[in-house]
């Protein structure tokens, strides 16, 4: 492609609807590299949904797993990550992301989030409550952990396409 390319992965956080994986698609394409969705590769390796991992072995178990895989696409070298809305929270995997990639936290508005998170049931943690409070909540909660991103990109109901632009030219790349 046009674009420069960059010497890290760029690892692409924030909440759950933000759009990373469809961002991330778009922005790999836009690299002209690869593009691989954390989530995806926690179900391939358990043979298990992320829902199915959650009910039977509980949060903290998706957390050690999730750590594992990250570290593993990170040393692989991939060009662009998404990973699920808890990986960054937990101190070891954003230390991790931190020391060796580039870091991208997607920032939006609750009602887009809320809006993009109904069209998909397959979140365990927006099956405890209201979806709307519970997305207030960890928005809330997790917000100094985004915020060391290295880079800060705020979405709202952009179009995904415009996202992934405003990520490279943000980067520099
Ligand atoms: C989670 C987000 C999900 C998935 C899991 C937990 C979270 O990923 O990893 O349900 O803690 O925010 P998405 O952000 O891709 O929905």
């Amino acid at each position: 492609g046009l674009a420069r390319r960059i010497d890290r992965p760029v690892v692409l956080v924030g909440l759950m609807g933000v759009g990373k994986s469809t961002v991330g698609r778009r922005l790999a394409a836009l690299l002209d590299t690869d593009f691989i969705d954390v989530d995806e590769e926690i179900e391939r390796a358990a043979d298990r949904s992320v829902s199915e991992i959650f009910e039977a072995h509980g949060e903290l178990y998706f957390r050690a797993g999730e750590r594992r895989v990250i570290a593993r696409l990170v040393e692989e070298g991939h060009g662009v990550i998404a990973t699920g809305g808890g990986a960054f929270v937990d101190p070891e995997t954003r230390a991790l992301i931190l020391d060796r990639a580039i870091a991208v936290w997607l920032d939006c508005d609750i009602d887009t989030l809320v809006e993009r998170t109904a069209r998909r049931d397959s979140r365990p943690l927006l099956r405890k409550g209201d979806p709307r409070a519970i997305l207030t909540q960890l928005k809330d909660q997790r917000g100094d952990a985004y915020a060391e991103a290295q880079v800060h990109v705020v979405t709202d109901d952009a179009p995904h396409t415009e996202t992934a632009l405003s990520i490279l030219s943000a980067i520099d790349a």
